[in-house]
């Protein structure tokens, strides 16, 4: 087993004006490569400032995250761009599609920063999520089901070792919900990483791990 994250000690603290909210708390946990894990919990119990802190996307207020053994503590702003483009995708609830572009000029804009053939890649990605026959279209000619799926191409355009997805069925029905669980099914068997954040049981029971917060804290 490789563990890709670990998670030590994790705390957040936002200052709003006077106020303080911790919203992370000592948050310890490792995550091996290959988990699909799930983290789940109630409205404002830090989720999604976990995910934050996790795609390196916010720093910790104490606290220290290893990527692949490596602190990534007193890292530059450059260096933590870096390590967020190329080890991780994100994946969110409202899909992050830009209206004006195609499914394939989605596709292909987070890799403009990269040396990657991105259109080979692209293709490919698309062909895998089942959304080949879309690439011409437009995100509001797509379903939300449709345009997840090409977000989740999208998110996997620079090879990251980790996919992390905040609340990817919120938006959709049942049916496209049990679509996107199935292509995360899929993409993990083929070795992929992947943190979910959801309120969805089906997609949480379906993970084989889930980190339950409760006030900023993993509940043991
Ligand atoms: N930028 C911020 N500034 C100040 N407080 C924040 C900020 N972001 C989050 N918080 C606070 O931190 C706590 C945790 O927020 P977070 O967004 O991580 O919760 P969550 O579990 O994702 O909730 P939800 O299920 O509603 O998305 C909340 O009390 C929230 O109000
Ligand atoms: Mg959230």
């Amino acid at each position: 087993m490789q563990t890709l994250v670990s998670a030590q000690e994790l705390t957040k603290v936002y200052n709003r004006g006077v106020e303080e909210v911790r919203a992370l708390d000592g948050v310890t946990f490792d995550l091996q490569k290959g988990d699909f894990v799930a983290i789940t919990g109630a409205s404002g119990a830090g989720k999604t400032t976990l995910l934050h802190l996790l795609g390196c996307m916010d720093i910790p207020t104490s606290g220290e995250l290893l990527m692949n053994g490596q602190s990534t503590r007193g890292l530059s702003d450059s260096a933590l761009t870096r390590m967020r483009r190329e080890q991780v995708g994100f994946v969110f609830q409202h899909f992050g599609l830009l209206p004006t572009l195609t499914v394939m000029e989605n596709m292909t804009l987070p890799a403009l920063f990269s040396k990657r053939d991105a259109k080979e890649s692209a293709k490919e990605l698309l062909e895998k999520v089942g959304m080949t026959h879309r690439r011409n279209h437009r995100p509001n000619q797509l379903s939300g089901g449709e345009m997840q799926r090409v977000a989740i191409a999208r998110a996997l355009i620079n090879c990251p070792q980790i996919l992390l997805a905040d609340e990817p069925t919120g938006n959709l029905d049942s049916v496209n919900g049990e679509a996107i669980l199935q292509l995360f099914h899929q993409l993990n068997r083929d070795g992929l990483t992947i943190i979910v954040v959801t309120h969805n049981p089906t997609l949480a029971n379906a993970t084989q791990r889930q980190l339950v917060l409760r006030d900023g804290r993993l509940v043991p």
